[in-house]
């Protein structure tokens, strides 16, 4: 996709059609929303007259652009003012996504006062994203030349600049190119092939390694071993490091480690029958490092970052861990298996320590950790603890630069005593009460340097079609973590 920025006003600007926000309280049109429907010779006030566009029923509405020179208007619900980053990105998604498989392929985006740079950059990453198509990946009949148009040239109205846009759409593609490994079936992408796609990255620069199972053993994971030794397809640590990672031996550096868990059966306390397919997800983490560790590799390869992605398959079997089991952490300490479906906080506690190993002063884990992360914040927003909280306000602004929605929750190791054994030094799982911040807490105990970690369990997949996404994969996170990491660049590139 190409995106262009134009300083023209939205009613001279030639386009196949122009995408207009309007505000969930703009129940009369004023101002500048009032002079482009008069130049359009009153197309927009007649189709709010009409209902072919309301605020409290629509997402979007494809109308006739009347004396315009654009072609035809993209109303689109623009909802509540503010949160200028974010918004820029959903709107811009909502509006190249209304137009897959039409005729139109340019877009003028007017995104009325959201101009800044992160607010552009975030509308590039957006416009980019809902061109993404989740049967690219596998689909072959039903993906007829006619279903595969979609815009291909954006024109950016306001005085954002050409940089914020270049930068937004390469996120874009790099968020895309997470979405397609989080959307890939167990079958097929299993922890041995994930290696497979990390070597990919050598071709940007990358030094990428791999440690297998007889590492991990020699190395003493238990824990990453413990829950992959259920499963026919062996468990694998994926570490990508960027060329700034050697460079930067005395300074600071940042690891990001996500939970590659590329099913999630439950193990042997299994999960019920129901959606238990959409647990191919929970590989959202790794994918979503993995995907920001290219992205970061081509923006700026001097950044000092390596992504570190622990892949296993949670499995019940002959073989497979069972309750009871009592396993030994790469740091020493002993985890009684309360839950084999508490899995990913196993393997992200043996990568986080090999990580710190390996040098990272600074370290964000993702994942798709608990279930209580989705039913809090639903398919929006994000959920993070701190560990100390002034590196949270580092992720959390990266998070609003990159138009993402990030909240944090208080890390209250207060909790620690409910994760007390009888058998060992902690168990992985409690009661239900207050277990998104438990799980958090359990964590805790395997990290050392500045550390934050992000559940991504609501937002990075959708359980159904929306107007800003299909069904499946979302790329969250990916362009938080570029944002972050960015700040750790030698001459920083972001703002
Ligand atoms: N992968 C799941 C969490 C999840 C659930 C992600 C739904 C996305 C949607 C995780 O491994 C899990 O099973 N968590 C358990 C933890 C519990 C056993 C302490 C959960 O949330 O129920
Ligand atoms: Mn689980
Ligand atoms: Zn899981």
């Amino acid at each position: 996709m190409r995106l262009r920025a134009t300083s023209s006003p939205p009613a001279t600007v030639q386009a196949d059609v122009l995408a207009v926000p309007i505000y969930r309280d703009e129940v009369e049109l004023t101002g500048d929303l009032a002079q482009l429907d008069e130049a359009s010779g009153g197309a927009i006030s007649t189709a709010l007259a009409w209902g072919e566009y309301n605020p409290l029923e629509h997402a979007s509405a494809l109308i006739d652009g009347g004396d315009l020179p654009a072609g035809r208007l993209l109303l689109l619900n623009a909802g509540a003012r503010g949160r200028g980053a974010w918004r820029a990105r959903r709107l811009a998604m909502v509006a190249t996504r209304q137009l897959n498989g039409r005729g139109a392929s340019t877009l003028a985006l007017w995104l009325r006062d959201a101009e800044d740079d992160d607010a552009w950059s975030a509308a590039a990453a957006g416009a980019v994203a809902g061109t993404y198509r989740a049967t690219a990946v596998y689909g072959r009949v039903r993906d007829t030349a006619a279903m595969k148009r979609s815009v291909g040239e954006v024109l950016c109205i306001g005085a954002g600049s050409q940089a914020a846009l270049d930068r937004g759409a390469e996120i874009g593609e790099g968020t895309a190119f997470g979405r397609d490994l989080a959307n890939r079936s167990a079958n097929d992408l299993f922890p041995e092939r994930m290696a497979d796609v990390a070597r990919e990255l050598e071709a940007d620069g990358c030094t990428v390694e791999v440690l297998e199972p007889d590492q991990m053993t020699e190395l003493g994971m238990g824990l990453l071993l413990g829950v992959g030794q259920g499963a026919a397809h062996g468990p694998r640590l994926i570490a990508i490091k960027l060329p700034g990672w050697e460079k930067a031996a005395d300074g600071d550096r940042l690891a990001i480690v996500g939970k590659g868990v590329c099913f999630d059966s439950g193990g042997i306390s299994i999960k019920p029958a129901e959606g238990m397919g959409d647990m191919k997800h929970d590989k959202s983490g790794a994918a979503a490092v993995i995907a920001a560790a290219r992205t970061v590799a081509r923006l700026a390869p001097d950044t000092p970052l390596m992504a570190v992605a622990p892949m296993v398959e949670n499995m019940p079997g002959g073989n497979a861990q069972r309750p009871g089991d009592v396993v030994k952490a790469l740091n020493g300490m002993t985890v009684e298996v309360t839950n084999t479906d508490a899995e990913g906080r196993l393997i992200l506690a043996d990568a986080m320590t090999w990580a710190e190993r390996e040098g990272a002063t600074h370290i964000i884990d993702v994942a798709t950790l608990t279930g209580a992360q989705a039913i809090a914040f639903g398919d929006q927003i994000s959920a993070y603890f701190a560990r100390p909280r002034d590196w949270g306000d580092r992720v959390g602004e990266a998070a609003e630069r990159a138009g993402e929605w990030f909240w944090e929750m208080p890390l209250a190791v207060e909790y620690r005593a409910s994760y007390d054994s009888p058998h060992a030094d902690i168990v992985n799982s409690g009661t239900r009460e207050g277990s998104l911040i438990k799980s958090a807490v359990f964590l805790s105990e395997f990290v050392t340097v500045p550390w934050v970690h992000l559940d991504i369990a609501g937002t990075a997949y959708l359980g159904a079609e929306k107007p800003y996404g299909p069904k499946g994969a979302t790329g969250s996170a990916v362009g938080a973590l570029v944002e972050l990491a960015l700040g750790f660049a030698p001459e920083p590139t972001a703002s």
